[in-house]
Protein backbone atom coordinates (compact mmCIF):
# COMPACT_ATOMS: atom_id res chain seq x y z
CA UNK A 1 0.00 0.00 0.00
CA UNK A 2 1.05 3.76 -0.95
CA UNK A 3 1.88 5.80 1.97
CA UNK A 4 -0.97 7.81 1.59
CA UNK A 5 -1.69 8.89 -1.73
CA UNK A 6 -3.93 12.02 -2.07
CA UNK A 7 -6.37 12.57 -5.10
CA UNK A 8 -4.51 15.13 -6.52
CA UNK A 9 -0.91 12.98 -6.33
CA UNK A 10 -2.75 10.50 -8.83
CA UNK A 11 -3.83 13.31 -10.91
CA UNK A 12 -0.44 14.32 -11.78
CA UNK A 13 0.91 11.23 -11.91
CA UNK A 14 0.84 11.80 -16.19
CA UNK A 15 -0.71 14.56 -18.34
CA UNK A 16 -2.88 11.58 -19.78
CA UNK A 17 -4.10 8.77 -17.85
CA UNK A 18 -4.81 5.56 -19.59
CA UNK A 19 -7.90 4.50 -19.66
CA UNK A 20 -8.02 0.64 -20.49
CA UNK A 21 -10.36 -2.11 -21.34
CA UNK A 22 -8.28 -5.56 -21.23
CA UNK A 23 -9.51 -8.29 -22.51
CA UNK A 24 -6.44 -10.68 -21.89
CA UNK A 25 -4.77 -10.45 -18.27
CA UNK A 26 -2.12 -12.26 -19.69
CA UNK A 27 -1.09 -8.48 -21.48
CA UNK A 28 -1.64 -6.58 -18.16
CA UNK A 29 2.12 -6.95 -17.54
CA UNK A 30 3.79 -6.11 -20.98
CA UNK A 31 1.53 -3.00 -20.99
CA UNK A 32 1.92 -1.60 -17.86
CA UNK A 33 6.05 -1.72 -18.62
CA UNK A 34 5.62 -0.51 -22.26
CA UNK A 35 3.65 2.61 -20.44
CA UNK A 36 6.52 2.90 -17.83
CA UNK A 37 9.00 2.55 -20.66
CA UNK A 38 6.74 5.40 -22.67
CA UNK A 39 7.45 7.51 -19.40
CA UNK A 40 3.26 7.21 -18.09
CA UNK A 41 3.43 6.43 -14.61
CA UNK A 42 0.07 4.82 -14.02
CA UNK A 43 -2.76 3.23 -15.87
CA UNK A 44 -6.68 2.86 -15.22
CA UNK A 45 -8.20 -0.48 -15.69
CA UNK A 46 -11.66 -0.35 -16.41
CA UNK A 47 -13.57 -3.27 -14.65
CA UNK A 48 -15.88 -3.43 -17.54
CA UNK A 49 -14.25 -7.17 -18.57
CA UNK A 50 -13.81 -10.63 -17.08
CA UNK A 51 -9.98 -9.97 -16.89
CA UNK A 52 -9.91 -6.64 -15.25
CA UNK A 53 -9.27 -7.63 -11.47
CA UNK A 54 -6.97 -10.29 -12.83
CA UNK A 55 -5.25 -7.40 -14.73
CA UNK A 56 -4.79 -5.33 -11.66
CA UNK A 57 -3.55 -8.46 -9.78
CA UNK A 58 -0.83 -9.02 -12.04
CA UNK A 59 0.42 -5.65 -12.25
CA UNK A 60 0.15 -4.56 -8.67
CA UNK A 61 2.16 -8.15 -7.85
CA UNK A 62 4.58 -8.47 -11.01
CA UNK A 63 5.14 -4.10 -12.29
CA UNK A 64 4.58 -2.55 -8.59
CA UNK A 65 6.75 0.38 -10.02
CA UNK A 66 3.28 1.20 -11.99
CA UNK A 67 0.76 2.61 -10.17
CA UNK A 68 -2.29 0.64 -11.11
CA UNK A 69 -5.88 2.06 -10.36
CA UNK A 70 -9.39 1.12 -10.94
CA UNK A 71 -11.94 2.54 -13.35
CA UNK A 72 -15.64 1.97 -13.65
CA UNK A 73 -15.85 1.46 -9.85
CA UNK A 74 -19.73 1.38 -9.93
CA UNK A 75 -20.36 0.06 -7.11
CA UNK A 76 -19.32 -0.47 -2.94
CA UNK A 77 -18.40 -3.95 -3.29
CA UNK A 78 -16.25 -3.26 -7.26
CA UNK A 79 -14.46 -1.13 -5.24
CA UNK A 80 -13.60 -3.96 -2.01
CA UNK A 81 -12.69 -6.26 -5.19
CA UNK A 82 -10.35 -3.55 -7.11
CA UNK A 83 -8.80 -2.65 -3.06
CA UNK A 84 -8.29 -6.91 -2.47
CA UNK A 85 -6.89 -7.35 -6.05
CA UNK A 86 -4.41 -4.46 -5.36
CA UNK A 87 -5.64 -1.38 -6.99
CA UNK A 88 -3.80 2.24 -5.56
CA UNK A 89 -6.34 4.19 -6.29
CA UNK A 90 -9.67 4.19 -7.95
CA UNK A 91 -12.36 6.53 -10.33
CA UNK A 92 -15.92 5.80 -11.31
CA UNK A 93 -17.76 7.49 -14.09
CA UNK A 94 -20.49 9.30 -11.64
CA UNK A 95 -20.94 9.00 -7.78
CA UNK A 96 -23.58 8.01 -6.16
CA UNK A 97 -24.00 8.58 -2.13
CA UNK A 98 -23.53 5.02 -1.34
CA UNK A 99 -20.56 4.32 -3.10
CA UNK A 100 -18.51 8.28 -2.57
CA UNK A 101 -19.41 7.74 1.29
CA UNK A 102 -18.33 3.95 0.96
CA UNK A 103 -14.80 4.62 -0.29
CA UNK A 104 -14.34 7.52 2.16
CA UNK A 105 -13.32 4.65 4.67
CA UNK A 106 -11.17 3.12 2.51
CA UNK A 107 -6.88 3.91 2.37
CA UNK A 108 -6.93 4.49 -0.97
CA UNK A 109 -8.21 7.54 -3.24
CA UNK A 110 -11.23 7.94 -5.18
CA UNK A 111 -12.32 9.90 -7.90
CA UNK A 112 -15.48 9.95 -8.16
CA UNK A 113 -17.13 11.51 -11.35
CA UNK A 114 -19.35 14.28 -12.28
CA UNK A 115 -21.29 16.03 -14.85
CA UNK A 116 -23.27 18.79 -13.75
CA UNK A 117 -22.49 21.74 -10.51
CA UNK A 118 -24.74 19.72 -8.24
CA UNK A 119 -23.14 16.86 -8.13
CA UNK A 120 -19.80 18.85 -7.69
CA UNK A 121 -21.78 20.09 -4.59
CA UNK A 122 -22.87 16.77 -3.54
CA UNK A 123 -19.46 15.22 -3.69
CA UNK A 124 -17.86 18.21 -2.40
CA UNK A 125 -20.85 17.75 0.81
CA UNK A 126 -19.04 14.28 1.05
CA UNK A 127 -15.51 15.64 1.44
CA UNK A 128 -14.42 15.07 -2.26
CA UNK A 129 -12.23 17.65 -4.25
CA UNK A 130 -11.06 16.21 -7.32
CA UNK A 131 -13.27 14.73 -9.42
CA UNK A 132 -13.11 12.76 -13.02
CA UNK A 133 -15.43 15.29 -15.28
CA UNK A 134 -17.25 12.64 -17.91
CA UNK A 135 -17.94 12.59 -20.58
CA UNK A 136 -15.83 15.85 -21.12
CA UNK A 137 -16.05 16.40 -25.21
CA UNK A 138 -19.83 15.84 -24.82
CA UNK A 139 -20.74 18.64 -22.11
CA UNK A 140 -19.07 21.40 -23.68
CA UNK A 141 -15.56 20.44 -23.82
CA UNK A 142 -12.70 22.73 -22.82
CA UNK A 143 -15.57 25.39 -22.47
CA UNK A 144 -17.43 23.50 -19.87
CA UNK A 145 -14.41 22.81 -17.55
CA UNK A 146 -13.17 26.34 -17.56
CA UNK A 147 -17.10 27.40 -16.49
CA UNK A 148 -16.64 25.38 -13.68
CA UNK A 149 -13.70 27.12 -12.21
CA UNK A 150 -16.36 29.81 -11.39
CA UNK A 151 -18.16 28.45 -8.53
CA UNK A 152 -15.72 25.98 -7.59
CA UNK A 153 -11.94 27.24 -7.33
CA UNK A 154 -10.09 24.78 -5.81
CA UNK A 155 -11.83 22.13 -7.34
CA UNK A 156 -9.98 19.86 -10.09
CA UNK A 157 -10.69 17.87 -12.78
CA UNK A 158 -9.50 14.60 -15.00
CA UNK A 159 -11.80 15.28 -17.96
CA UNK A 160 -12.45 12.03 -20.08
CA UNK A 161 -14.63 11.50 -22.53
CA UNK A 162 -13.97 11.79 -26.00
CA UNK A 163 -10.45 13.51 -25.98
CA UNK A 164 -7.89 12.86 -28.54
CA UNK A 165 -3.99 14.28 -28.77
CA UNK A 166 -5.46 17.20 -30.22
CA UNK A 167 -7.69 18.14 -27.49
CA UNK A 168 -5.54 17.31 -24.50
CA UNK A 169 -3.75 20.11 -24.80
CA UNK A 170 -6.49 22.52 -24.54
CA UNK A 171 -7.91 20.76 -20.94
CA UNK A 172 -4.02 20.67 -19.75
CA UNK A 173 -3.85 24.60 -20.24
CA UNK A 174 -6.42 25.21 -17.42
CA UNK A 175 -5.27 25.53 -13.77
CA UNK A 176 -8.24 23.31 -12.96
CA UNK A 177 -7.44 20.55 -14.72
CA UNK A 178 -4.56 17.90 -13.59
CA UNK A 179 -4.72 15.27 -16.15
CA UNK A 180 -7.06 14.01 -18.58
CA UNK A 181 -8.39 10.41 -19.55
CA UNK A 182 -8.33 8.77 -22.53
CA UNK A 183 -8.81 5.52 -24.21
CA UNK A 184 -6.22 6.31 -27.20
CA UNK A 185 -2.77 5.28 -25.68
CA UNK A 186 -3.74 1.84 -25.09
CA UNK A 187 -6.85 0.99 -27.58
CA UNK A 188 -7.96 -2.79 -27.01
CA UNK A 189 -7.43 -3.61 -30.17
CA UNK A 190 -3.67 -2.73 -30.24
CA UNK A 191 -3.64 -4.48 -26.59
CA UNK A 192 -5.43 -7.68 -28.19
CA UNK A 193 -2.74 -7.60 -31.33
CA UNK A 194 0.22 -6.73 -29.04
CA UNK A 195 1.36 -3.65 -30.78
CA UNK A 196 3.53 -2.41 -27.85
CA UNK A 197 5.70 -0.26 -30.21
CA UNK A 198 2.79 1.55 -31.09
CA UNK A 199 1.51 1.89 -27.40
CA UNK A 200 4.96 2.97 -26.72
CA UNK A 201 4.94 6.04 -28.52
CA UNK A 202 1.69 7.34 -27.94
CA UNK A 203 2.45 7.11 -24.23
CA UNK A 204 5.77 9.15 -25.17
CA UNK A 205 3.60 11.78 -26.79
CA UNK A 206 1.46 11.83 -23.82
CA UNK A 207 3.83 11.88 -21.03
CA UNK A 208 5.18 15.02 -23.15
CA UNK A 209 1.94 16.99 -23.35
CA UNK A 210 2.52 18.98 -20.11
C1 LIG B 1 -14.13 6.00 -20.81
O1 LIG B 1 -14.56 5.12 -21.56
O2 LIG B 1 -14.05 5.92 -19.58
C2 LIG B 1 -13.69 7.25 -21.39
O3 LIG B 1 -14.65 7.74 -22.25
C3 LIG B 1 -12.36 7.11 -22.08
O4 LIG B 1 -12.52 6.61 -23.31
P1 LIG B 1 -12.39 7.57 -24.58
O5 LIG B 1 -11.09 8.29 -24.44
O6 LIG B 1 -12.40 6.60 -25.74
O7 LIG B 1 -13.59 8.47 -24.59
Amino acid sequence: MSEALQPEDVLRLSPVMPVVVIDDAAHAVQLARTLLAGGVKTIEITLRTPAALDAIRAIATEAPEMIVGAGTVLTADDLDAAIAAGARYALSPGGTSKLMKAARKQDIPFIPGVATASEVQRGLQLGYRCFKLFPAEQLGGVSAVKALAGPFPSIRFCPTGSITPEKAPGYLALDNVLCVGGSWIAPADKIRSGDWAGIEAAARQAAALR
